[in-house]
């Protein structure tokens, strides 16, 4: 691919929401003859500009039929992620590479037959999560290896996010763990804030198979959702790291999320979504490579990806742990307070805060609305305690 100077040709799925800054990207990369926009697949039709983007490649509603017929070297899937698994195994059989958006699937069984339909068709597998081609993130990977921090004692992942009701109401599958009995998945730690969760394994140099022992979760929901909008996860990778997430998209105020990493040598914090990182020696901003770029360079070339899909099953169990745990406590309304269209937990900023640096969930913290109870799994074991 791209060796005959011919222009990898590439599908796109899902161009609508997310899916529109692909599209945007992908005409680019057209205009500058670094890829061929071969086509795009959505089951809604395209708008004006969006046409005007796609330019004069096929459209179809049918992404399995668009694929088969016109075998790209890429599929670039941006479709909610109850959908990602079946399209990516038809991307896989069509002997494409695939990009593939955040979070991978939403059920574990899913994520491992599609990471051996990828190693048996012998094809790329990038995940959507565009933080692991920031500078920030290499830099730190690279201090914590060389020892830099000491060893590493505990990983904290603070979310603060806020949202309005629409949030929600934009798309059936926000907000849901099943639609039309099929796992979802849409929630805190689990979409918005998967970025930071899989970047703080991977940190710990936990991301692939059997990389977490045990993960403890403890989920909330303040907007009326199926599943949950405040949550909280203590994963304990194999290395004997505590790992501790704890997020809200409603916050009273709305920070950049943190990923706080504690040696006994050092401290670092790495806003992920800023490529901002501090240390001891101060705060530095970094470039970010692309994800779409960086699975070119792969291709043609061999560099490393940098979320290639089997990277990122850490994340994954802890995506099996809330979808076996309990449906979210709700937080009951006194708790809870209307800001025009936004729902916020009066005092859940300090909370996640207070979870991530002490390693604790919500309902180990002295906190009136975490009546929830913690749910433990570990993979292979029947036994969860809920
Ligand atoms: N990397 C990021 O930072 C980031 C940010 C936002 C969303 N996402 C991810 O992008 C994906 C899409 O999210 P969204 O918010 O844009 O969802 P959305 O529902 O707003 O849009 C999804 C698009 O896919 C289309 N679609 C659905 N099923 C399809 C199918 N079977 N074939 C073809 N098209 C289909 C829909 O019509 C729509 O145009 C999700 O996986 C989401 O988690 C990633």
């Amino acid at each position: 691919m791209g060796r005959d100077r011919t222009p990898p040709s590439v599908v796109l799925v899902g161009a609508h929401g997310h899916g529109r800054g692909h599209l945007e990207q992908l005409a680019a990369r057209t205009a500058t003859g670094r890829v061929r926009l071969a086509g795009v697949a959505d089951v809604r039709p395209l708008d004006d500009q969006q046409r005007s983007l796609a330019g004069d490649c096929r459209f179809d509603t049918d992404a399995g039929r668009l694929i088969t017929e016109v075998r790209p070297d890429v599929v670039v899937i941006s479709t909610p992620m109850h959908t990602h698994s079946q399209l990516a195994l038809t991307a896989f059989a069509a002997g494409a590479h695939v990009l593939l958006e955040k979070p991978p699937t939403p059920t574990m069984a899913e994520f491992d037959t599609l990471a051996a339909a990828q190693k048996a068709a012998g094809v790329a597998c990038q995940v959507g999560f565009q933080a692991f081609g920031s500078g920030a993130y290499a830099e730190l990977a690279n201090l914590i290896a060389a020892g830099a921090l000491g060893e590493v004692r505990r990983i904290g992942m603070i979310g603060a996010w806020t949202r309005t009701e629409s949030y929600y109401t934009r798309a059936a599958w926000a907000g849901r763990r099943t639609l039309d009995g099929v796992p979802v998945m849409d929630g805190a730690l689990t979409n918005p804030f998967a970025h930071g969760v899989a970047m703080a394994l991977r940190l710990d140099g936990s991301s692939g198979a059997d990389s977490v022992d045990a993960v403890e979760v403890d989920t909330y929901r303040a907007h009326p959702i199926e599943a949950d909008d405040t949550a909280s996860a203590r994963m304990t990778t194999a290395s004997g790291t505590p790992v501790t997430a704890a997020v809200t998209v409603c916050a009273e105020t709305s920070r950049e999320p943190v990923i706080e990493v504690v040696g006994s040598a050092g401290r670092a914090e790495l806003w992920y979504t800023e490529d901002r990182l501090r240390t001891a020696d101060g705060e530095r901003r970094f470039d970010r490579a692309d994800l779409l770029d960086n699975l070119l360079d792969h291709v043609a070339d061999g560099v490393p990806l940098f979320a290639p899909l089997a990277e990122t099953r850490s994340f994954m169990q802890m995506v099996e742990a809330i979808r076996l745990g309990p449906a979210a406590t709700p937080i009951d309304a006194r708790f809870q307070r209307l800001d025009g269209h936004r729902v916020i937990v009066p005092g859940v900023d300090d909370v996640v805060r207070q979870a991530a640096d002490n390693g604790a969930l919500f309902c180990e913290l002295p906190v009136a609305w975490a009546t929830g109870k913690p749910f433990r799994w570990s993979e292979g074991d029947d036994n969860a305690v809920g």
